[in-house]
């Protein structure tokens, strides 16, 4: 085996090695899901409309952790992994409305304990290929027996027809081995601005209807 090989295998096996390494993300996927969850339920109440369609969430695995740091060429210790990759913590928010993916961001990054770090409106301005979505990569604190940690995680936030896009690009070309073919490409810009006039109008009667 090369020694290529070897360091290929160490940062997934690093990773697996030190549970509590990914059982941190848990922990904080766990507590900005009670944070959605409270938004969602409170606001379904007292607005009598639900502001969150469904969420899902997921922990980066080692394997995934170890194809981005070699990317990124990032130094392959746990605290430059810590440091240097935003989405080992993932959540995604799938919103009724396009109002309601900018509330919800609103409601969470408001709260004490919730530092934005950073925030990427691809809704504002799509990415060249179509893509829409709301980024927020916030850090919250994780209380643990003996310490507080403060544990960073991704958020993406968007509606549906942002998701069914997405989730539709995903399967066919994103992370594409070689360039996507110029005609598919434009064809799927195309269906991104299908997907974003939609949203207009679904958003144009919840308005009218609220
Ligand atoms: P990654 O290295 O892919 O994480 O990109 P980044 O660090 O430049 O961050 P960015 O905010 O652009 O993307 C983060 C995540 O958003 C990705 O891992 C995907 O889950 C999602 N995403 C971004 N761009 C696209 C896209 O063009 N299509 C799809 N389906 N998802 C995307
Ligand atoms: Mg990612």
């Amino acid at each position: 085996m090369s020694d290529d090989v070897l360091e290929r295998e160490c940062v997934a096996d690093l990773v697996r090695q030190q549970p509590k390494f990914l059982q941190l993300y848990k922990f904080a996927i766990d507590e900005l899901m009670t944070k959605l969850r409270i938004l969602s339920e409170e606001f379904d109440l007292a607005h009598r409309h639900d502001p969150i369609e469904h969420i899902t969430s997921r922990v980066k695995r080692p394997e995934a952790i170890e194809a981005k740091v070699r990317r990124r060429g990032l130094a392959t210790d746990l605290a430059a992994i810590a440091e240097g990759l935003d989405d080992v913590a993932g959540i995604r928010v799938v919103c009724p409305f396009v109002s309601d993916v900018y509330n919800v961001a609103e409601m969470l990054t408001r709260q004490d304990d919730v530092e934005l770090l950073r925030r990427k409106d691809y809704i504002a301005a799509p990415k060249d290929n179509g893509y829409r979505s709301l980024h927020l990569i916030a850090r919250i604190p994780v209380f643990l027996s003996d310490r507080v940690e403060k544990v960073k995680v991704e958020v993406q936030l968007r509606t549906i027809a942002m998701d069914f896009w997405a989730t539709l690009e995903h399967k066919l070309f994103y992370k594409y081995e070689s360039q996507v073919p110029a005609d598919f490409a434009t064809e799927l810009a195309d269906a991104a601005v299908l997907a974003a006039h939609l949203d207009s109008r679904m958003e144009n009667l919840h308005q009218r209807l609220h």
